[in-house]
């Protein structure tokens, strides 16, 4: 009895094994990391090149195939299956992508009737759309050319039957981290994993995206319900079809795991293949430094064309250097509801600046470059340089950027109180200690810019309509069109100047020099325009008044300093800080240079309550001057001047230096 049943578990197990050596040999189960050793059905371009699996490579409107060999079958199950690959797009051209791939279960290996370009080697033009095809793809779609309008040329499809997808979204991915969703650009020459889960008893299809190093991110980029018992047939092939157009790209598969039924085996990240180095046919990879960058920005007056030229290398590799998010136009253009005119928060000569509301709920402000903004690219260029490698609190945040055909789209965390200049001028009225504490705030920032970052980042454009308030009334420098970067103990040549009347020191004029205490002037002038609640230059008051800082001195040679404190705070202030203040602006507004304190100092004047040391003397404080040539820029419109206007409310001054 005892051997009966010993003999019947061991049929058991044995037939056990059967059915599992069964399924792995009907390719139900399998994990590849060299492709040399898996049983694969290739054509077209594809090729295996040192157990690498490689879809296309740089010749013009191609295809390739590759399919796993075996079959699955279907039959009496929910058709649930659950894959894990990696792949890496490597684009010809820095400026454009390419064409894309997919994943394709179809019912048959030879899908060589699949046209190249925007069909991605799996439809053509004639069975596009056809039931016939019994074809579901997972299309990683790097050109937006050939789909819907509003289709970004960086999205992930669902594709039945058709290459116009069912559901599209554009690639990201969730970081666990940080709590919030972020952008991945497939074409980016880096690995990444994607897993695409089915549960037909659920009829759900999970795709996931992650860059290879990221554990699976917790939610999906797409969870959609889908019968696809109606559209597999009871064999199904599982494989890869991808194309090229005039526009070619390297595509890669470098790991594959496999499972019908059940869960795929995770892949081992450790034994996926790197990149072939250096990257075949492509175009010579220039060093990405910081210090490219900040050449690039600091050559800011060469002639257009051949800084676009360059334009573009520093885009990408700055791209890869400083990663902030890149969004896709579809996820601002719906953010902004179509940058829809009740949305704008501010225009300049550059361009508008909207409001956008993302899915997660996340307010952000929009700055999109009209188009023909040539001057704008230069700056911009310079701005999310800047910008990305800034973090401070009282910084205006750049949470990421968008590039689409030359259009350049800068987003910023949104700043719900608008410009301090708004408030000051046409809000409610701030208070004696919020006024402090804007200035404290904004004061810090600058000390960080100029002496805690590597580099010295000069904003060379302070001015209240570039402070932007929080929530909480937290004052945060914007706008870093105008910024300047280079290193400790450097000495800049003058080039051209800029900055905004009334802000700018009376050197950057006369001898176009800009420096640190450049921006110490523009930050006295910042004080002085807050405490006084009046603008620097005023030309509708009585000659005596015009100019502030003449004003403020005079003032302050009667022992009058305190009549100059804005009037709408009816005397509810505090005076010993607001001479302190009055004081501290007027050293700030020295005529030499030499005179102006560091940052440094100012923080510390202000942390300690330490009265600066100053004689009112007019001829020891720099007036504004007028320059010769100027550009107007339109204010901001009277009627949405109590939003926020990241632009030019006074004159922005733009001319070449001598
Ligand atoms: C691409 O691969 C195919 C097949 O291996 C080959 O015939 C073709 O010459 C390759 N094209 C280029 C530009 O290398
Ligand atoms: C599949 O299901 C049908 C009926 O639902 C049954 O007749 C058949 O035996 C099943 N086949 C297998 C291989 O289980
Ligand atoms: C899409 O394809 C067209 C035609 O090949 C090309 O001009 C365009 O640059 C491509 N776009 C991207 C983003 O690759
Ligand atoms: C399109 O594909 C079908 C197979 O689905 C094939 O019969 C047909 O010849 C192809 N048409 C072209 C123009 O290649
Ligand atoms: C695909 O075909 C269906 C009918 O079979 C039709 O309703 C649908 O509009 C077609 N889609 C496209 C994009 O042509
Ligand atoms: C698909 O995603 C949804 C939502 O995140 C989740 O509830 C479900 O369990 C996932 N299904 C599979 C098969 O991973």
């Amino acid at each position: 009895m005892a051997g009966a049943m010993e003999l019947l578990s061991f049929l058991i197990i044995a037939s056990f094994h059967v059915i599992l050596m069964a399924l792995a040999q009907d390719g139900n189960q399998f994990v590849h990391y060299d492709f040399r050793k898996a049983d694969l059905y290739i054509d077209g371009v594809a090729t295996i090149e040192d157990g690498r699996l490689k879809l296309t490579n740089s010749s013009k409107r191609a295809t390739g195939h590759a399919f796993h060999k075996t079959p699955v079958n279907f039959r009496n199950t929910s058709f649930s299956f659950t894959t894990e690959f990696v792949f890496a797009i490597i684009p010809d051209e820095s400026t454009s992508y390419g064409q894309g791939m997919a994943f394709v279960i179809a019912p048959s290996v030879d899908l060589r009737y699949g046209a190249a370009t925007s069909y991605l080697g799996i439809f053509n033009r004639t069975n596009d759309n056809k039931t016939e095809n019994h074809i579901f793809a997972v299309e990683l779609d790097t050109n937006a050319s050939s789909e819907a309008l509003e289709e970004s040329d960086n999205h992930v499809g669902i594709d039945i039957n058709s290459i116009i997808s069912v559901y599209s979204v554009d690639a990201s991915y969730f970081d666990d981290t940080k709590g919030l969703r972020k952008s991945l650009v497939l074409a980016s020459k880096q690995r990444i994993r994607i897993w695409i889960e089915y549960d037909g008893e659920q009829r759900l299809l999970n795709v996931t995206l992650a860059p290879l190093e990221t554990p699976k991110p917790s939610l999906p980029l797409l969870s959609r319900s889908i019968d696809l018992s109606k559209i597999f047939k009871e064999q199904m092939f599982f494989g890869f079809s991808g194309s090229t157009g005039t526009i070619k790209s390297h595509q890669y598969i470098l790991g594959w795991a496999l499972s019908i039924g059940g869960k795929a085996q995770s892949l081992d990240i450790s034994k996926v293949l790197d990149l072939p180095r250096p990257p075949p046919n492509h175009m010579p990879v220039i060093l990405a430094s910081a210090a490219t960058i900040a050449f690039l920005i600091i050559a800011g007056g060469i002639a257009f064309f051949y800084h676009q030229k360059r334009f573009a290398e520093v885009f990408e590799q700055w791209e890869q250097k400083y990663s902030p998010q890149r969004f896709s136009f579809r996820t601002l253009y719906k953010a902004t509801k179509g940058f829809k005119e009740n949305r704008v928060l501010g225009a300049g000569g550059f361009g508008k600046v909207y409001k956008g509301d993302l899915p997660d709920g996340t307010q952000i402000a929009v700055k999109r470059v009209s188009h023909g903004a040539k001057q704008g690219m230069q700056e911009y260029v310079s701005e999310i340089a800047t910008m990305s490698r800034l973090g401070h609190m009282n910084l205006v945040q750049l949470r990421g950027y968008c590039r689409r055909k030359g259009e350049l789209l800068l987003v910023y965390e949104y700043m719900p109180n608008g410009s301090l200049s708004d408030y000051l001028f046409h809000g409610n009225n701030l208070s004696w200690s919020q006024r402090v504490h804007i200035i404290t705030g904004v004061a810090s920032a600058l000390r960080y810019l100029h002496d805690d970052t590597e580099k010295v980042v000069l904003h060379r454009d302070i001015k209240a309509s570039n402070i932007l308030l929080d929530s909480n009334l937290n004052g945060k420098l914007g706008d870093f069109g105008l910024a300047r970067v280079h290193d400790h103990g450097e000495i800049l040549q003058p080039t051209r100047v800029v900055g905004t009347i009334g802000y700018m020191a009376p050197e950057v004029t006369t001898l176009g020099v800009t420096n640190k205490l450049t921006d110490v002037y523009a930050f006295g002038a910042l004080i002085l325009e807050v405490v006084c609640g009046r603008r620097p230059i005023d030309l509708e008051r009585s000659l005596e008044q015009r100019i502030l800082i003449e004003w403020v001195a005079s003032c302050g040679r009667r022992g009058g300093l305190i009549d100059t404190v804005d009037s709408k705070l009816a005397g509810n202030f505090r005076t010993e800080e607001a001479k302190l203040l009055l004081k501290l602006g007027m050293l700030c507004s020295q005529k030499d240079p030499e005179n102006r304190p560091t940052m440094k100092d100012i923080t510390e004047y202000l942390q300690k309550n330490i009265m600066p040391n100053i004689t009112f003397d007019i001829t020891e404080i720099g007036i504004p001057i007028v320059p010769l040539i100027c550009n107007e820029m339109t204010p901001s419109h009277g009627t949405t001047s109590s939003v926020a206007s990241f632009w030019y409310d006074t004159i922005t001054v733009l001319f070449r230096g001598r």
